[in-house]
């Protein structure tokens, strides 16, 4: 799949392009019926909501779940990015939203590359978040929200929120966000599930808490250009990974195939037991990370 050069212009101007039935509902069947045994378990990659049982997040799922696996070599989400960003990209995290039906909670305005530079050390904003609706996503539900071209503007000051909710976030002040969204309006993309959102790391975005009694179940993969990989191991790997292999893409059709599996992945094997060190890098890790800088050497700029 190929960006047309009008998409990269109105990429380059609003911060996101939407894809709304890139998936079919087929397509998405198998992740959605995955999602309730993913969140069944207490584990430490699903992070739940501030009442301790309601699932918020989950990461990883890639690594140990057969059609996450598949879903994060997926060729829809992956051929878009590194057309934008010329070189291959690697998998920085991986995660599922619950936003559950009534107790889904609010995640505040910030901006993805603000966490990725201040926590995780990445030089440049050369990453992207890919979105897929795994549930149809409606004004109801809690969508996401974005100003569109608050990206332009880079990096803003952030605070680092410890406490609104269950997960850290750098979130922006409420007058920074009137600023911007006087500027830009506020959007939310709203379609089917197996639509899908690419969009930058700099753009504000946030969501509200979901009151209605409909989940909104959304994968985010991010992908970030090789060459601009993670300096700094200060947050759990399951979080921020450290294996900056290229992602080598499956078929179109990967998802709707039985023959074709996600796992084992070759050259992505990771001990999730090893991604759970949170403060420094397992030894298997500084060498994953001599091999990328050997690989490809990256550039001042
Ligand atoms: C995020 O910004 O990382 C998540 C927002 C959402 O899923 O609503
Ligand atoms: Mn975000």
């Amino acid at each position: 799949m190929k960006l047309t050069p009008d998409q990269l212009a109105q990429f380059n101007r609003d911060g996101y392009l939407f894809f709304p039935g890139m998936f079919s509902r087929e397509e998405m069947q198998p992740l959605l019926a995955a999602v309730p045994e993913i969140y069944s378990e207490y584990r430490p990659e699903v992070i739940r909501e501030k009442d301790g049982k309601t699932p918020r997040t989950s990461f990883a799922a890639h690594t140990y779940n057969e059609p996450f696996a598949k879903l994060g070599r997926h060729p829809r989400l992956v051929e878009p990015v590194e057309q934008l960003f010329e070189e291959p990209v690697y998998m920085h995290q991986y995660k599922i939203n619950g936003k559950q039906a009534f107790d889904g909670d609010v995640w505040q305005w910030h901006q993805d590359y603000g966490t990725w530079m201040r926590d995780d050390g990445m030089p440049t904003p050369k990453a992207m978040n890919v979105a897929v609706f795994l549930d149809d996503v409606t004004e109801f539900n809690g969508p996401l929200l974005f100003i569109p071209g608050s990206h332009a503007d880079g990096v803003v000051a952030a605070g680092h929120d410890l406490g609104t909710t269950s997960y850290p976030l750098w979130t922006l002040d409420n007058d920074k966000v009137r600023e911007l969204a006087e500027k830009g309006g506020i959007v939310a993309p709203k379609g089917p599930a197996g639509s899908m959102i690419m969009f930058s790391g700099c753009l504000v975005h946030g969501s509200a808490p979901n009151m209605s009694p409909w989940n909104r179940v959304i994968v985010y993969l991010t992908l970030c250009a090789v060459s601009n990989h993670i300096r700094q191991y200060k947050r759990p790997a399951y979080i921020a990974h450290r294996n900056f292999t290229p992602i080598d893409r499956l078929p179109d059709d990967c998802l709707l195939r039985d023959d074709i599996k996600g796992l084992p992945w070759p050259g992505h094997e990771v001990d999730i037991a090893a991604m759970r060190e949170g403060d420094g890098p397992a030894k298997w890790t500084a060498d994953v990370a001599r091999e990328a800088d050997q690989r490809m050497p990256v550039s001042a700029a």
